[in-house]
């Protein structure tokens, strides 16, 4: 493993010798808030993969266009778990641009995500970071900082975008997310990317990617779309479902699109008045 110095922006408690996910997409980003060892793993994914960070961007472009789905809805309250580091074009930047009064919890365990998002927020009343798991889905919940902008009697938007594929499935992913949809009020939009092995033109690139992500502290677990339904259990699933992340809701024609930014997922839920069991289809 790749030693490196430790900057002075750095926190005491991050370690500065294992490769971090929300590091090495920071630089494939264009960031600046990351260590030699992620930016080691980063080439070498992007030697597997040159596709890699135009996912990247496919994936903050869907977020973007989520986002505005959830506030052309109305909705002015966000919960973005596995939030990262703020590089550009960050949720609350979005939202409190389309409505000043939209409130903003960023959630992430990566010490310098969280130290950096701080650093970012000081001053701005209507958005925090916390400090939390999305393996222990109450620690999300319950953070006093969520509980603090957060009124979970209304709609929330709840962000899971690029983060789910790192639950492993004996993390009980389904469960996980369950417990937050179950927090959400009727009206609520649940938003998730992921990464994986189908549709994109190089499977072997994607395995290789998952090699170098499994000496990481966050290895990186592809699923289809058949098996991120359950995700969405209980929601409605709005057109075009779970889709490439280019193919959801397109502000422009694709004729540039890089075939790599197929192997991403995305797909939004939104709760209906009423439950249902299982997950439905519908344009809302
Ligand atoms: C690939 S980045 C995605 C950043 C942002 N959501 C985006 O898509 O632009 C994934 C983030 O999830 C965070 N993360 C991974 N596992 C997590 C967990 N169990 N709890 C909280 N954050 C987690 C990582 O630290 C990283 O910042």
């Amino acid at each position: 493993m790749t030693e490196t110095a430790r900057p002075s922006w750095a926190p005491e408690d991050v370690d500065i010798t294992k490769p971090n996910a929300s590091r090495i997409y920071d630089y494939f980003l264009g960031g600046s808030h990351n260590f030699e060892v992620d930016r080691a793993a980063a080439r070498a994914a992007v030697e597997a993969m040159p596709g890699i960070p135009a996912i990247g961007r496919a994936n903050r472009a869907v977020m973007h266009r989520a986002l505005r789905f959830a506030t052309d809805r109305g909705i002015s309250q966000f919960l973005d778990i596995g939030s990262g580091i703020p590089t550009f074009g960050s949720v609350h930047e979005a939202v409190q641009r389309a409505r000043p009064d939209a409130r903003v919890v960023y959630v992430d365990n990566d010490p310098v995500a969280v130290t950096h998002s701080r650093a970012v927020l000081a001053g701005n009343d209507n958005a925090t970071i916390a400090n939390a798991d999305l393996r222990d889905p109450s620690s999300v919940l319950d953070h006093p900082e969520t509980r603090r902008l957060l009124d979970f009697d209304r709609p929330v938007a709840l962000m899971l975008v690029a983060i789910t594929h790192f639950l492993h499935d004996g993390d009980r992913p389904t469960e996980i997310i369950a417990a937050l949809r179950d927090a959400l009020a009727p009206g609520s939009v649940v938003v998730i990317t992921h990464a994986t092995l189908e549709n994109g033109p190089t499977p072997s690139g994607q395995e290789a990617v998952q090699q170098i992500y499994r000496r990481t502290t966050t290895p990186l677990i592809m699923r289809s779309a058949t098996e991120l339904e359950p995700f969405f259990a209980g929601f409605d699933l709005v057109d075009p479902g779970i889709v490439p992340l280019p193919h959801w809701r397109p502000d422009t024609p694709d004729d540039d699109l890089d075939p790599a930014t197929l192997h991403g997922l995305a797909g939004v839920g939104v709760k209906p008045l009423r439950l249902r069991r299982g997950v439905s289809r519908g344009r809302t």
